[in-house]
Order: structure tokens, then sequence, then C-alpha cells
């Protein structure tokens, strides 16, 4: 699972001038969309997104899915109409037939696959192991776990996944909250992921109250997914110092400036600097936490009378989805 990573220099495509309706170009051949993800009675925005990676060779590959028939979200936390991801989808990949790959980078990112592989039937999609458990209705051409499918546009576009023993990525338990393990993505100088990293605009005015009571949150801040401390890292004295260990080594290979997360914006500039100064904030408490649970004194996974004490995303055990 860990361990895919090469040391090859990538490219740096060219930027690509064309009029899009909703997708921003947020890295050179690199298009990102952002659209709402509502709960509770719509008192909760999460915001999920998308990316299409323009590769040399003309055909592009996207990275996790959203409703191509439903709204984007505005710069200003609105929604526009509908049909314009679909319309910007289409211009970008010649109505789907350059369109090569469609990458699921998060267990828990799943409802728009199926209305994405209608919409798109000839590329190849690869999943995390829950998508090819629960959506048997899409023929997956593999698995992003396995390492040859990590490399199939190396150095174009990487893929890593911390290592079994830092967490657990196929099957992550309590699956209503853990939600920090996540599929790392470089393109560009873009580091891509859903939840493990997330970057909140505005977190307060454009997703709600709620999310923030929950998950906590400032405008412009940048910040592991709550459940790390709750189950996504494995409760051992290990498990800690190894994703400390396996994160420098991945930012020692990997160059980036911008850092686009699912909930809910990007970083657009010192991603990588940025990241590199949350973890060694983080470090006391990943230390703390390894001296602690080295003593098998763990933490809750989940909470249902208190989800802020779960560190995640819901306290329903049926609501596990988050884009
Ligand atoms: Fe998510």
């Amino acid at each position: 699972m860990g361990g895919c990573a090469t040391n090859e220099e990538p490219p740096y495509p060219m930027m690509i001038r064309a009029p899009l309706k909703v997708f921003e170009q947020i890295d050179h051949g690199i298009f990102r969309v952002a659209v709402p993800f509502r709960l509770a009675g719509g008192l909760v925005d999460t915001f999920t997104h998308m990316m299409l990676v323009r590769l040399e060779s003309g055909n592009s590959v996207a990275l996790a899915t959203v409703d191509v028939d439903g709204p984007a979200k505005t710069v200003d936390g609105g929604d526009t109409a509908s049909g314009l991801i679909r319309a910007d989808i289409d211009k970008l990949t010649d109505n789907g037939a350059k369109l090569e790959a469609v990458v699921a980078t998060h267990s828990f990112h799943t409802v728009a696959y199926p209305s994405f592989y209608k919409a798109y039937p000839k590329a190849k999609y690869y999943g995390c192991p829950r998508h090819l458990r629960n959506q048997p209705e899409i023929p997956w051409a593999g698995t992003i776990t396995d390492c040859e499918v990590q490399a199939l546009w190396s150095p174009e576009i990487r893929f890593a996944i911390p290592p079994a023993a830092v967490g657990e990525f196929s099957d992550p338990a309590d699956p209503a909250t853990n939600h920090w393990n996540s599929v790392l993505a470089l393109a560009g100088r873009t580091l891509f992921n859903d939840d493990m990293i997330s970057y909140r605009i505005h977190p307060k005015e454009l997703m709600g109250r709620i999310v923030v009571w929950v998950a906590g949150g400032e405008h412009e801040q940048l910040a592991f997914h709550g459940s790390m401390f709750h189950g996504g890292l494995r409760q051992n004295g290990e498990a800690p110092g190894l994703f400390v260990e396996w994160l420098e080594g991945l930012m020692e290979q990997w160059e980036f400036d911008i850092i686009a997360t699912a909930h809910n914006g990007v970083l657009k500039r010192d991603g990588k600097s940025r990241l590199i100064a949350l973890l060694e904030e983080t470090k006391p408490k990943l230390e703390h936490c390894a001296a602690k649970w080295a003593k098998g004194e763990v933490e809750t996974k989940n909470d249902p009378d208190d989800p802020s004490k779960s560190g995640g995303w819901s306290n329903n055990p049926r609501e596990c989805e988050c884009g």
C-alpha cells in the first residue's frame, strides 16, 4: 500500500486556454470543481470536489467524481445552475472521448460514481477497495491500492497512501467517522486529497456552524481530519511515528505549492511549507498519543452522543458517505 512513489521528475504541462463555466484551472492543465454536499436538512454543506488532470498525451484523468448534472459552488458559496459541470467536462475531454480514466481517491466519496459512469462509460475506472465491494455495477479496472495502478500515469500523476501499519485504508472503521485515510495525488504543482488534509475557506459562513462545532476550523486553516486521533491512525505506539516518517519521506520527493481539498477549498500558495508547519505543530500530540497508546490507553473512536468527540464526520452509522 505504501512505497509506490517514484523519484522521477514530473513534466510541467502548458496552461490550457479553454473558456470554462465552473471548473477552475488551478494549475497548468489541472482543473477543479467544487460542488455542494448537503446534510442535516441543508444546515450543513461540507462541499466536495473533483479534478481533471490533462496528460501530455492530450487525454485526461479524473481524480474523484461529482454529480455532473448537479450544481457547482460559486466563489461566494452559492450554487450555480445545473448542467454546467457536464458541459465543462465535455469540453475538456472531447465529449468524454479523451477521458482516459477515473480514479476514486477516498473510501467514502462514492455517491457520484454510478451517475458519472453512466455519463462517461468509456473511461477506465479505478476504485478504493470499498468502491469495488459496494458498487459492482461499475466495471472497475483495478484498485488504487495496487502499485501498478498507482504507476499508470507516473510521473505526471503520482499517488500515495499511508502504509498499512499507519492506518486502515481498505476497510476503515468506524465508517461513520473515520475519514482520515485518503489517497494523496500529485499532479503538476498540486497535491490533491479528499479528507486527510482540509483547507477551510470561511467554514462557518459556507459550511454551517455545526461543521465548525464538530470539526473546528478557522478561515484559511489547514488541518488534518479530526478522526486522525479517533481511529484514523492505528492506536499503538508505532503508528504516529510511522505516519510522520511516511509524510516527511513523501515531502522529500514531492514538490507542490497548491493543496486541493474536498472540504472545502484550495490552498493556492505555499502548500508544502504550510503542510510541513502543520506536521510540526501536530508532532507533540502524535508523540503524546504514541506514548499513551503504547500503554493501551486508546481514544474514543465514536461517541454517538457527542460527535465532537468522534472528531469526525457523523454520529449516524448510516451516514458514511461524504462525497
Ligand atoms: Fe470527505
